[in-house]
């Protein structure tokens, strides 16, 4: 048996497709074809979207839910529970405060601000000087206090955009990366920049990483894997660098 050849095929195609058409009025020849053009296209794009469509489905679906008054209802109950419960929370701790609500009509004295300042940080009751407040307070101590308060002070109108008016900034910045990079096993082309803190740093870092997959990997639509309880800041960055998140449950007794 010899097998097919391109033309062939391209003969047994163009016969069948001529077939099809035989007894259509060139209009609708023309109309069937764009009607499919313009389908298949719509369809690619459909199906071709950030997100899959089990997830735009289940979207639209609860969008939709949401209309009835039952549903409306149920949803509206439990965001006002919420935000009630939290209010509360907070009203209890800040019992007795005032609270400012616009500019005071006369700017406040140094000892009236000091004093207002101390007044807030005495309430609460978590004894976060103690330790035990992972994720908020990495440790304390009363003499590493003084010196960043010191340091602050001396620097705290500088601005590292500018090293030619800030050549120190810009070196102490520079130390403080490199020092990072070599805790990272990092060799010399290792580079990096300093941020304003833990948010900026995970922002920065899934930005490198979505850049860097797409130049090397072309991957035009990019995935994170994280924990249930990873920081709110990949959820941001997430939705600021358009990358999926995909989360994992942990065990909720070792929280792994
Ligand atoms: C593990 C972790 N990542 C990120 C952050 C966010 O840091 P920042 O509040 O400096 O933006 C925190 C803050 O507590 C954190 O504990």
């Amino acid at each position: 048996m010899k097998p097919f050849q391109a033309g062939e095929c391209t003969g047994l195609l163009a016969g069948s497709l001529n077939n099809v058409f035989s007894n259509r009025e060139p209009w609708q020849v023309a109309a069937m074809t764009a009607t499919t053009v313009l389908g298949t296209v719509w369809l690619w794009g459909f199906i071709n979207q950030d997100e899959n469509v089990f997830v735009r489905g289940k979207r639209q679906f609860f969008r939709f839910a949401k209309r009835f008054p039952a549903v409306r209802r149920k949803i509206d109950a439990e965001i006002s529970k919420a935000r009630a419960d939290f209010e509360d929370e907070i009203r209890k701790s800040c019992d007795g405060l005032n609270w400012s609500v616009e500019l005071p009509e006369n700017g406040l004295g140094r000892e009236e601000i000091l004093q207002l300042v101390d007044k807030h940080l005495t309430i609460g009751h978590y004894d976060w000087r103690e330790g035990r407040v992972s994720g908020a307070v990495y440790g304390y101590k009363q003499e590493l206090v003084e010196l960043i308060t010191e340091v602050y002070g001396k620097t705290s109108y500088t601005n590292p955009l500018h090293p030619d008016i800030f050549p120190g900034v810009c070196k102490m910045e520079a130390e403080v990366v490199r020092m990072a990079c070599t805790l990272f096993q990092g060799d010399a082309n290792s580079c990096g920049t300093m941020t304003t803190g833990g948010t900026e740093s995970i922002l920065m870092a899934c930005k490198a990483y979505r850049d860097y997959a797409l130049e090397t990997r072309n991957v035009q639509r990019p995935n994170m894997i994280v924990p249930r309880t990873v920081h709110a800041a990949f959820d941001k960055a997430a939705q600021y660098f358009k990358i999926h998140i995909k989360y994992v449950e942990v065990n909720p007794k070792t929280l792994k």
